[in-house]
């Protein structure tokens, strides 16, 4: 049987209440002015880690700036059993010079995640982005060896506080020219970085579970070719647990067909799936907004009746995905790419604009995406 919507279940019998009470001249002592309405409840919603707790974990991202205000820090504490640090575990906060590294801030994420019963996602070891360019000079072999003891020193000290890596992120080509990304990995190290990174992350931790994370997953294409590279480290025998798949959409793509695509095709090759970024954009932006920032949408936030709109697009498409992951065994974590609305990366990419991607407002309260993936019966 669906779930009946608590909340406007309340509202309708505390409106039918007040009726009453009205109507039979009550609520409030002879001659006395009627006392208020009382506030309708707050319209909260299931903590989501226990909702979903059979079919995979609730993930959030942040850092500790951005899960220690009171608007998040709430959210966070109530919903998700995993954690991924927004940027404090990534070479460009980490890796100061070679060999001497910055631990504080990812330590204290790492403490955070320990004491409230998260596990920690490890992002990212190797990119094309937020890492110094000291990586990259010399030699190929100093390159490799930079890469590597990178990797060893960065796995070796979160050992046992971290779950899984996403050891290399967004390998994979956007266009049809390569499987692989034209970056400097490999432009200086060939495909073989991946390799690399992928058994020095496994010496250092062999519990340690390991994944390629990618971003459009959902397109086929791109899909082929992630999983061409894939099967090529399968094929080495190189050490790879699962897929990462970002899952950054907007209200009207990808179509759910596409996701279970994504999810059917990583499990077909025996690997475990991650939703490791998922946000919700408002805006649907043509391919040149990300490409050269031109013919973006335009802010909605400040029109009531096109955000009211969006919301809702936003809540069913929410609604979309969660059916389709609840569908997948081999779906064991859902990440979402922030914690609330006041605090989003998509308020300044590809464009700075209002956006309100996620499943908590920028109060901490509960959207109607929120209810959406928890109350089967609700209307959003
Ligand atoms: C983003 C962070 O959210 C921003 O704060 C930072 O300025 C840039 O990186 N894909 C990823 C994430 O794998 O690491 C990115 O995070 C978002 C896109």
């Amino acid at each position: 049987m669906p779930a009946v919507f608590p909340d406007r279940r309340r509202l309708l019998l505390s409106g039918l209440a007040l009726h009453v009470l009205s109507a039979c001249g009550g609520g409030g002592s002879a001659g006395a002015a009627p006392s208020p309405a009382p506030a309708p409840a707050p319209a909260e919603i299931p903590a989501l880690k226990a909702h979903f707790a059979a079919h995979f974990k609730i993930g959030m991202a942040a850092d500790p700036g951005g899960y220690k205000n009171a608007v998040a820090n709430p959210v966070i504490l109530k919903h998700a059993n995993s954690i991924t640090a927004e940027n404090c575990f990534k070479p460009a906060s980490l890796a100061v010079s070679p060999g001497v590294y910055n631990w504080a801030t990812a330590d204290e994420l790492a403490a955070f995640a320990a004491a409230n019963g998260m596990v920690v996602r490890g992002h990212t070891l190797c990119w094309h982005q937020q890492t110094p360019d000291w990586f990259f000079t010399g030699t190929a072999a100093e390159v490799r060896a930079r890469l590597e003891t990178y990797v060893h020193d960065v796995v070796t000290h979160f050992k046992g506080k971290v779950a899984c890596w996403d050891v290399v992120n967004e390998c994979t080509s956007d266009d049809a020219s390569s499987a692989y990304r034209n970056s400097r990995w490999l432009q200086i190290l060939g495909p073989d970085y991946i390799e690399h990174a992928l058994r020095a992350a496994r010496s250092a931790d062999p519990d340690a579970k390991l994944f390629i994370n990618d971003y459009g997953t959902e397109d086929p294409a791109k899909l082929a070719r992630l999983m061409t590279i894939v099967a090529g480290l399968q094929a080495k025998g190189v050490p790879l647990d699962g897929v990462g798949h970002q899952l950054h959409v907007s209200t009207t793509s990808p179509t759910p067909a596409n996701v279970d695509n994504a999810l059917r095709s990583v499990a077909g090759k025996g690997l475990v799936n991650h939703v490791t970024e998922l946000d919700v954009s408002l805006y649907n932006d043509p391919g040149s907004c990300f490409a050269s920032r031109t013919g973006c949408a335009a802010d909605i936030t400040g029109d009531a009746t096109l955000l009211a709109a969006a919301l809702k697009a936003q809540a069913l498409q929410y609604r979309a995905l969660f059916n389709v992951f609840k569908q997948h065994a081999s779906l064991q974590s859902v990440t979402t790419w922030g914690i609330a609305d006041n605090s989003t990366w998509l308020s300044g990419f590809p464009i700075a604009r209002g956006n309100r991607p996620l499943l908590f407002d920028a109060t901490g309260a509960p959207k109607p995406a929120a209810r959406a993936i928890t109350y089967d019966s609700y209307l959003p």
